[in-house]
């Protein structure tokens, strides 16, 4: 084995850096089994097992390993290789059958060209009456798994376009209706282009552009965040400490931001909360079962990389105040690395009160500031924006949020048709019915990795002598003692929170100390059959909670090969074992988002919609943990 360079890493969870990606690709070729034309799917960490993260100290060297995943050829095969830095050697190297990688950007390149010269694509643009080809917007998608023989043995798209009136406009307000190109990713070829029938173009740009949406409001005054003093974090690395948290920022090509060994501080004694916290997995089923519109499930994460997709960050646009950004490196498809300068940005907030009492008898009046520390990323998916927000909180508190943005998918319709399964936007233009279906997956470990997760809601209390108001309501807790019971969904008319509790560890009023898992907002499950084709391959969306034993390689909630997969791996399958989740080391996989019923308001940019949950401790301290937190300084009017 050739043995190229050593690792410099300083902790098991670094960021990945250029030089890494360099040497591990290297090290890979040096193996003479990588093939000339190998495309490099991607380069990341291959994150190393929890024991040894939690064993790890500082200035020992940290055995560094990292993950390539490569095709070879228009087939059904992908290759896994684990390479050691540290070592200089190939540790692993998997050949996986009949599999499909996410869709590789050179490829999907690669469709719009030869779908826009396709004879037939271009028959089906005159039978249209459009004739400048430049202007079309041509959008490859995930295929799904239909039975289509398209789809057998190969890795192929489904190309949609638009038209545009110029370079800069939104093609959205123009769909071709009734176009479809086949293309076959791996051998670079156009399959078929179905043509569905003509429905008129809709007559109204769509321009968000402020040169084209009139006047601009000039009344709204400059709103300023002074920090004279810079922020309350310091970063070391990867390493954040802010207030009584700390954390390393992490970031996968798929899932995006993550978050590692998230854990507070209690007067000394580091106290774990999350081991991993990241999104696994999301897709985006749509509603309507017309020939045009019904095939399209978008898996975000798995198809095409919550990471992949990632922004670059600016300040007093994405993020506001005193910011510290985070760069990441990925690799290009040739196996050079890339930068994404600001791909995370971090940052505080003020977020109104924190807690307050007027003492009306003794006259005192204390109320102290509620803030947060931000840390985000956004991913552009084609017409769609994803903003994903972690929030650590003053008083134990740790948040989702999910910002939806962007431009809705669109249809094409024949005016003065009432469209039953989407609502119209512009004239002969209407947004299908959807979904937003995530799933974070939430690797808690509470004062250590012995936990049980309890559901616990409201139960009202039959009338009877011991109910004489018949008003008496209490708390229900019941322990999932296996992964299939643990199979839930949310219940707002109780209350329904999950409960993650360390039963060996209790607080000073002998509870065991915990943290719940709050549904935030109304959420729904996917409302796709579960026979459908996307029922079986967005399973972990059949249900808002699952959990299981933790197990490494246990990462996506969909399984490794999303893309075009007929169903059924990934958390329906784990879950099948009914393994035991009490007092062990849980997993808590939370699917939640939004239906959307698209508005005119949606329409030609959407406002921001909002989806999201909360973790939050439940006798994890004694008492407030923010009793602390001093009265802001400047006013002298919070307290006193
Ligand atoms: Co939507």
């Amino acid at each position: 084995m050739t043995s190229i360079g050593t690792g410099v890493a300083t902790h098991p969870l670094d960021l990945l850096t250029p030089e890494e990606v360099t040497r591990a690709v290297a090290i890979a070729r040096a193996s003479g089994k990588v093939p000339e034309d190998a495309v490099f799917v991607h380069v990341r960490l291959h994150e190393p097992p929890k024991d040894v993260v939690a064993a790890h100290t500082a200035g020992v060297t940290v055995d560094r390993e990292i993950e390539v995943q490569l095709v070879t050829g228009p087939g059904l095969e992908v290759i896994e290789v684990i390479v050691s830095l540290t070592a200089g050697e190939v540790r692993d190297w998997q050949v996986v059958e009949g599999m499909r990688p996410t869709l590789l950007f050179g490829e999907s390149g690669n469709a719009i060209g030869k779908v826009r010269a396709h004879p037939d694509w271009q028959a089906a643009m005159a039978r249209r009456g459009i004739t400048d080809l430049d202007l079309v917007q041509i959008d490859p998608w995930p295929a799904g798994s239909f039975g289509s023989p398209h789809e057998e043995g190969r890795r192929i798209s489904r190309c949609i376009s638009f038209v545009r009136e110029s370079q800069t406009d939104n093609g959205y307000a123009r769909p071709i209706e009734g176009v479809i190109a086949f293309y076959d990713q791996g051998a670079g070829e156009v399959l078929e282009v179905l043509d569905l029938g003509i429905t008129p173009l809709p007559p109204n740009r769509g321009s968000y552009l402020p040169e084209d949406v009139g006047p601009m409001r000039t009344d709204l005054k400059p709103l300023e965040i002074s920090q004279p003093e810079g922020p309350s974090f310091t970063v070391d690395g990867n390493l954040v400490q802010w207030q009584k948290w700390s954390f390393r920022v992490g970031f996968d090509p798929y899932e995006g931001l993550v978050l590692h060994t998230l854990a507070y501080d209690d007067d000394g004694r580091t106290r774990s909360v999350l081991h991993r916290a990241s999104i696994s997995e999301m897709v985006v089923p749509y509603g309507d079962p017309g020939a045009m519109h019904g095939w399209k499930n978008a898996f975000d994460a798995g198809e095409w990389g919550l990471g992949r997709m990632a922004n670059s960050l600016k300040l007093g646009c994405d993020c506001l105040g005193v910011i510290h950004y985070f760069d990441v490196v990925l690799a290009t498809e040739a196996g050079d690395p890339y930068v994404v300068e600001q791909a995370i940005c971090m940052h505080e907030e003020d977020y109104g009160i924190l807690w307050k009492h007027h003492d009306l008898q003794g006259g005192t009046n204390e109320t102290r500031r509620s803030r947060r520390l931000v840390i985000s990323s956004i991913a552009t998916v084609g017409n769609y924006e994803y903003g994903f927000y972690w929030y650590l909180y003053l008083d134990g508190n740790v948040q989702l949020e999910v910002k939806l943005s962007g431009i809705i998918s669109p249809m094409a319709i024949e005016q003065g048709v009432i469209p039953e399964f989407a609502t119209i936007v512009a004239p002969g233009l209407a947004g299908p019915n959807h979904q937003h279906m995530f799933c974070a997956r939430l690797d808690l470990d509470v004062d250590g990795t012995n936990n049980s997760v309890y559901e616990v809601e409201a139960e009202r209390v039959d009338a009877g002598p011991d109910n004489p108001w018949s008003n008496a309501f209490r708390q229900k807790a019941t322990r999932f003692d296996g992964e299939m019971a643990a199979r839930r969904e949310v219940n707002p008319a109780t209350s329904r929170c999950w409960r993650v509790i360390n039963p060996s560890q209790p607080n000073s009023l002998g509870q065991p100390v915990g943290y719940k898992l709050i549904p935030t907002m109304s959420t729904p499950t996917l409302l796709a059959h579960p026979d459908s084709s996307v029922g079986k391959r967005a399973g972990f969306a059949q249900h808002n909670l699952w959990v299981t034993p933790y197990v490494r390689e246990e990462r996506r909630a969909a399984g490794d090969y999303p893309n075009q997969h007929e169903g059924g791996d990934g958390l329906p399958r784990w879950t099948e074992a009914d393994r035991s989740i009490t007092e062990t080391d849980v997993v808590l996989w939370y699917t939640f988002g939004v239906t959307h019923f698209v508005r005119p308001e949606d329409w030609p940019v959407m406002p921001v919609e909002y989806t999201g949950f909360l973790l939050s401790p439940v006798g994890f301290f004694d008492r407030n943990p923010a009793l602390d937190v001093p009265p802001s300084s400047g006013n002298g009017s919070c307290h006193g």
